[in-house]
């Protein structure tokens, strides 16, 4: 076992993953807090998997870079990915991040939050009828990915009608942050930045001509600006509205499907949800320590760091795997156990520190609501066969899962 899991340990590498690794993570995880939890890759980069370093990294902004340029060119070259990922918040330092950060929580503010719920309700039960209706579903296509598209949408008030690219563009954009990718990969995620970056510069220009009410319509908000006259450039203002319907999308889409497949593979803790449905926000926090759908984050060091014992010079590119962080045992007790009622339950899934998820509380009222809509409805629910994973590294998910629900 011992020298099983060392070999693992060993062997591991992120531009080398395997099936075996898309299908189940987390014994290579373990393996690596245990043995290597500081770990060189073959590329010069360092691998994280223990919960406290991810602390550190995250919580030390000058030292551990969230700046993305100089790791980025190389990747993208001169193109508009490029342009998109170096502009959004989340790949930014002080002071860029501070400012485009404050604008950002500004319009997803707790009222603007609040006031989607009874939106997203019926949407979410809009969806349980159509799902009645058919019997035989797919939980990623029929539910977890028709919600967060919606919601995004509302956020920013897009037209009904002119949503169904979105989420196309969002996982081309997505896709391309993989670590390892191709030259297809790379070409859909350019395209995909420049339709997006064209349909938004009509929306924009729409809502200036016709503002909206900036309490509830957060492209408006971003628009106007603080009351002080801080406001977005218009190369910010567009990549940060990208970055936000990619932000929100397949994170939690994948939440809410991991969810449901997890309840479904632990049939017990189903069962003691079901029965007492007050656990439903535990249980949320849980599916998202468990089945982190964000697993990997990253960082550049800006100065010689020590971690575990192991220095890490100036300049060294750094993953910091949250997936295995959130099954640290050092940090959870029992912690590849499934508990619906887990308290504490510290979890990494949003990170931490100052770009610690700007949307946590948009992604938990989805999951909550749509989790315990469908379980109060369909509480016999069933997979039908193996359910199809989405192949991904970074956002843990699935394609498809096939299901019957009556
Ligand atoms: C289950 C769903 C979600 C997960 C797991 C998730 C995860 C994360 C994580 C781990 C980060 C930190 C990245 C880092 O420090 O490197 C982050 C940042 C961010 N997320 Fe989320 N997210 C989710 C949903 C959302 C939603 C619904 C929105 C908005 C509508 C959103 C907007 C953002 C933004 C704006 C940031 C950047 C914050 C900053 O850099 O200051 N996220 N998210």
């Amino acid at each position: 076992m011992n020298a099983n899991t060392r070999e693992l340990a060993e062997s591991f590498d992120i531009e080398k993953l395997t099936s075996e690794f898309y299908a189940d993570p987390y014994p290579t995880y373990r393996a690596l807090r245990e043995h290597e939890p500081v770990k060189r890759m073959a590329n010069g980069s360092y691998f994280l998997t223990r919960y406290d370093d991810l602390l550190t990294a995250y919580k030390n902004t000058a030292a551990f870079s969230s700046d993305k340029k100089k790791e980025f060119a190389p990747k993208y070259g001169a193109s508009l990915l490029y342009e998109h990922h170096t502009t959004s918040l989340v790949f930014n330092d002080p002071p860029a991040h501070t400012r485009v950060r404050r604008l950002i929580m500004g319009a997803l503010s707790p009222r603007a939050i609040a006031g989607m719920e009874g939106d997203l309700i019926a949407l979410v039960d809009r969806l349980l009828e159509a799902m009645a209706a058919k019997g035989n579903v797919d939980l990623i296509a029929d539910f977890a990915a028709a919600i967060p598209i919606e919601v995004i949408g509302n956020l920013l008030d897009v037209p009904q009608h002119e949503r169904e690219p979105l989420r196309g563009w969002s996982l081309a954009i997505l896709g391309a942050l993989e670590p390892v990718i191709s030259a297809d990969v790379f070409a859909r995620g350019n395209t995909a930045v420049q339709e997006f970056l064209g349909y938004l510069e009509v929306l924009v220009a729409r809502r200036r001509a016709r503002p909206g009410n900036p309490e509830r319509d957060v492209l408006t908000r971003l628009i106007q600006g603080e009351a002080d006259g801080e406001r977005l450039t218009e190369k910010e203002l567009l990549h940060n509205c990208i970055f936000l319907l990619n932000a929100g999308h397949e994170t939690t889409t994948n939440l809410i499907g991991n969810g449901l497949v997890t309840l479904s593979a632990n049939p017990v803790e189903k069962m003691r949800l079901i029965e007492n449905p007050q656990l439903i926000k535990s249980a949320v926090e849980e599916m998202l320590r468990y089945e982190s759908s964000n697993q990997l984050g990253n960082r550049m060091t800006t100065e010689r760091v020590e971690l575990g014992g192991v220095a890490l010079p100036a300049g060294t590119p750094v993953t910091l795997c949250i997936g295995a962080a959130n099954r640290d045992e050092r940090q959870f007790i029992n912690a590849e156990a499934f508990d619906v009622s887990r308290n504490p339950n510290r979890h990494l899934a949003f990170g931490t520190g100052a770009h610690q998820c700007a949307g946590m509380a948009l992604a938990r009222l989805e999951s909550v609501v749509a989790t315990s809509r469908f379980l109060a409805r369909f509480p016999r629910y069933a997979l039908k066969g193996a359910p199809m994973r989405g192949g991904r590294a970074r956002f843990r998910g699935f394609l498809s899962v096939p299901c019957t629900i009556n």
